[in-house]
């Protein structure tokens, strides 16, 4: 028999590919999105599978979710969130609501309908400005410094509670920025945005000297299916997704530009950071995953260049 799994924020980025992926695999696929920043269009090519089907429902309405989840599901693959991590602090609510309240009414349901098993999209960002650099999976990170990290830590709190209590698998992964096809929010499409309203001038955020990982989001969703098919006695398992290499803002600008063919002047804002929340260096350690024979195979560059391909052709 066909594996049920439910995506929650199946129209966003990582889900939408994470559905392709699940349908291509064989799995039957619930999706569940409101639209609030995910697009239909993304499931195109889902709506025509017989093994797809789409419910458009706020995951903030508990009771409707409770009857939703009531289908014999093997896996929750919980994607929904705010993922907007630079205006938290102009709009703190927005975390805790489609974060933590979402995430709460998530784990209910599976408690309510005994599903067993979660797999969580967490970030990077729960590390703060940590001195560890890579930064593994049991580093110390006493401060938080974004709305998104903190509820998201929050959400990793809540998913290990329930994990315990209740005897629920859980996949934790913290992920660095995604880049790739379907991209929507980030530096790429804010700059690619900027240069085609002028061509002349690019306003940089920060001082340009920002290190940052990146992952494509074929590797994202490859690393995924290949830790929740391994065999694992623990109930709470977190890995950390991103690659070896960081490339600073700068360089990315350069990469950009180059692909673009311009050569605007460049304009900063200064400071270490972009933006409050803004961690001007990440680059997680993923020993821990390789360890069970996933390795990225874009290179930084890579993502970068198939995400411009993306936002050129659509
Ligand atoms: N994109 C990244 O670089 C990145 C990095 C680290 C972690 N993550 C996490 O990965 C997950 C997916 O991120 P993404 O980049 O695809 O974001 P996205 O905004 O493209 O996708 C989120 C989806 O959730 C849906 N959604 C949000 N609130 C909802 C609600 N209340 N009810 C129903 N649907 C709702 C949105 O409409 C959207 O389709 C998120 O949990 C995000 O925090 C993303």
């Amino acid at each position: 028999m066909k594996k049920k799994v439910l995506v929650t924020g199946c129209a966003g980025f990582i889900g939408s590919n994470l559905v392709d992926r699940l349908l291509k695999e064989k799995y039957f696929v619930y999706g569940i999105d409101n639209f609030r920043t995910g697009k239909r269009s993304f499931l195109n090519d889902s709506f025509k599978n017989k093994n797809f089907l789409f419910i458009k429902e706020n995951l903030l309405n508990k009771n409707k979710l409770i009857k939703i989840f009531n289908k014999n599901i093997d896996i929750i693959f919980h994607f929904a969130a705010n993922a907007d991590v630079r205006y938290g602090y102009l709009r703190p609510l927005n975390d805790l609501n489609y974060n933590i309240i979402v995430t709460s009414n998530v784990l209910e349901a599976m408690r309510i309908n005994k599903i067993k098993k979660i797999v969580f999209c967490s970030t990077g960002s729960v590390y703060g400005e940590t001195n560890e650099i890579p930064t593994p999976e049991n580093a110390s990170f006493p401060i938080q410094t974004s709305m998104y990290g903190a509820s998201k830590l929050s959400c990793e709190g809540l998913i290990q509670a329930y994990s315990e209590a209740y005897n629920i698998k859980s996949y934790i992964f913290r992920f660095v920025s995604i880049l790739g096809p379907r991209y929507t929010h980030g530096h790429i499409v804010d700059f690619y945005n900027k240069l085609k309203k002028n061509k002349k001038r690019l306003k940089v955020l920060g001082n340009g000297l920002q290190k940052k990982s990146y992952l494509h989001v074929y590797d994202c969703v490859d690393a995924i299916l290949k830790v929740i098919n391994c065999k694992t006695t623990k109930i709470v398992n977190t890995f950390n997704l991103g690659t070896e290499e960081f490339i600073s803002v700068n360089q990315s600008i350069k990469i950009i530009t180059k692909y673009l063919k311009l050569q605007p002047k460049l304009e900063y804002t200064g400071g270490k950071s972009g933006w409050i929340g803004d961690v001007p260096f990440i680059l997680l350690d993923i020993k821990k995953i390789k360890k069970l024979g996933w390795k990225p195979s874009f290179s930084i560059k890579d993502s970068i260049l198939s995400t411009l391909n993306y936002l050129t052709k659509k």
